[in-house]
């Protein structure tokens, strides 16, 4: 069976210091210039839409093959929808864990996540196919103007694709009813492969929770005379020394470990604050969008169980809905505004994990923390050291001088090749660049 990797995601021809520069005085990053499919612009399908002589992206097939779609979106901020003229798409895989299988005529795909679906080529080839990745969670009608369109191209194909667009989901003005799809998705507990944790927390839904924390995003807001996006009201900053490197060298106040679990009743500022998050704890994270916009969270170094889904304000007694037995596993989930999501993750990876909004207009504005999981009985020692070449910046800076100096040296007398290859590494940079 042929792999057929597919990127999808929403494209602004301004770079992104524009972009930065946009969100730092307050605006909205707006409709984005097209969607790519494989980096290519759209198929001339209406010659009113789109411009004359894009390239475009064709995917090859031949009758009667099943191929497997992995579709991934790597857009910035767009919800799409991915589909195939006249083709049933078969949810195998979402972020490496089988799914339940099912037949969908079209997929939403957010920012970050990535699904497999089997594609068989059972149509007759009268023509080619539309591949479509069109934006979703906006106002349609007018963001059609941006919709991806590849072509899928049998070996006996008799023409090219004519006539509209499959048609988007109907749901535009009933999102309620778009959730069933994300809830829908559950694990394949027969197939083989890769499972969830296989040292325990597979049987997810009898470990005890050890801790809870509710973060809630709302529409962005002005601190300090900046427009920023918040969790629980706090602005993420950046820290000077990096968080990991300022615990092993001991550098203190680099950052705090005093996120709150709930949103609090006080005024939203910005901070470097982190979650004190248990090591070999079972954490329950429950993500309320507040903001008015679809968003996806993504969690570094793992993945989690979404073990609940619905609109309005969590509460205790959303708990009684949670899926306890075959939730699905992966590391990037979508929050409906007006809704939200709640994942299980088994924290058995020690370090320091980012914890994001991926969509990166509210990711760049702040609405970002990190969990800091640390063993306590052995300082580290199952964490990966830092590379040989890690940069040291902040209060640890005068360290990185010493060892560009150090390294250097090494570099010529060490091993003559591997300069040579460092040599040439530099020159593709400015070749590239
Ligand atoms: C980004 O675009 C601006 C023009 O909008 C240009 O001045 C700037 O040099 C570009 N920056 C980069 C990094 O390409
Ligand atoms: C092309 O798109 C325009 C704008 O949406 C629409 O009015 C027109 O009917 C389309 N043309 C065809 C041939 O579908
Ligand atoms: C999915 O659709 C294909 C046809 O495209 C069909 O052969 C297959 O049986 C369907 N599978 C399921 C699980 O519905
Ligand atoms: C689980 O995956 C296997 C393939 O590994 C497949 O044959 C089976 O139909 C799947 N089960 C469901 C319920 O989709
Ligand atoms: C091919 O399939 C299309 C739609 O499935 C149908 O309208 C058409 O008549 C078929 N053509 C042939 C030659 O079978
Ligand atoms: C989408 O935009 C059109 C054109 O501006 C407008 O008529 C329509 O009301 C908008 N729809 C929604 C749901 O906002
Ligand atoms: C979970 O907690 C309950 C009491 O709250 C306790 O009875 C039970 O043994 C715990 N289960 C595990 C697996 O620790
Ligand atoms: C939040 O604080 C404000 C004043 O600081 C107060 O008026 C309000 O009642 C508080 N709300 C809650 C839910 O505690
Ligand atoms: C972090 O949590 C641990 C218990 O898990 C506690 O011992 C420690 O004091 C906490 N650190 C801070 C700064 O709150
Ligand atoms: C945000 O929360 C408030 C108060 O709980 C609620 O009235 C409002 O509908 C919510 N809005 C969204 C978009 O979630």
């Amino acid at each position: 069976m042929g792999i057929l990797p597919v990127l999808i995601g929403d494209w602004y021809t301004r770079n992104h210091t524009a972009l930065r520069a946009d969100l730092d005085s307050g605006k909205d990053l707006g409709m984005p210039d097209g969607v790519l499919i494989n980096g290519k612009g759209p198929y001339r399908y209406n010659t009113t839409l789109v411009p004359d002589g894009l390239p475009f992206e064709t995917i090859k097939v031949d009758p009667g093959k099943t191929y497997r779609f992995r579709v991934h979106n790597v857009g910035t901020s767009t919800s799409l929808n991915f589909r195939i003229q006249g083709h049933n798409l078969l949810l195998v895989e979402t972020e490496g864990y089988y799914t339940v299988q099912q037949n969908y005529t079209s997929f939403d795909i957010h920012v970050g996540q990535s699904s497999s679906f089997l594609v068989t080529m059972d149509q007759n080839a009268t023509s080619d196919y539309y591949i479509v990745a069109s934006a979703r969670f906006v106002n349609e009608s007018i963001w059609q103007k941006v919709t991806g369109v590849g072509i899928l191209h049998y070996s006996n194909s008799k023409g090219p694709a004519t006539g509209p667009l499959p048609e988007a989901p109907s749901d535009i003005y009933n999102q309620w009813s778009a959730m069933n799809q994300p809830k829908a998705i559950r694990q394949n507990t027969s197939a083989s492969g890769a499972r969830p944790n296989p040292q325990g927390s597979y049987h997810y839904g009898s470990i005890n929770v050890t801790d809870t924390y509710i973060l809630r995003s709302l529409p962005p807001s002005t601190i300090d005379g900046k427009l920023r996006a918040t969790l629980n009201g706090i602005s993420f900053v950046n820290p000077a020394t990096p968080i990991r490197l300022a615990d092993l060298n001991k550098v203190k106040g680099s950052y705090k470990l005093d996120f709150p679990s709930a949103p609090l009743n006080r005024t939203f500022h910005r901070d470097t604050s982190i979650i004190n998050a248990t090591y070999k704890g079972f954490i329950e994270i429950i993500l309320q969008n507040n903001d008015t916009r679809m968003q996806s969270f993504h969690m570094n170094g793992y993945s989690f169980f979404i073990v609940g889904m619905d609109w309005g304000i969590w509460s205790e007694n959303s708990r009684g809905s949670y899926n306890k037995w075959d939730a699905i596993s992966r590391s990037t989930v979508e929050v409906y505004p007006g809704g939200w999501t709640a994942v299980l993750a088994s924290l058995d990876n020690a370090g320091v994990w980012n914890l994001r909004v991926e969509n990166l207009d509210r990711w760049y504005l702040g609405q970002e923390t990190y969990m800091r999981i640390i063993n306590p009985e052995e300082n580290g020692e199952t964490e990966m050291a830092p590379p040989s070449n890690v940069l040291y910046c902040g209060a640890l800076a005068s360290k990185q001088q010493d060892r560009s100096h150090k390294s250097g040296v090494s570099i010529i007398h060490g091993n003559p090749n591997l300069f040579f290859t460092l040599l040439m590494a530099l020159c593709a940079v400015f070749i590239f660049s």
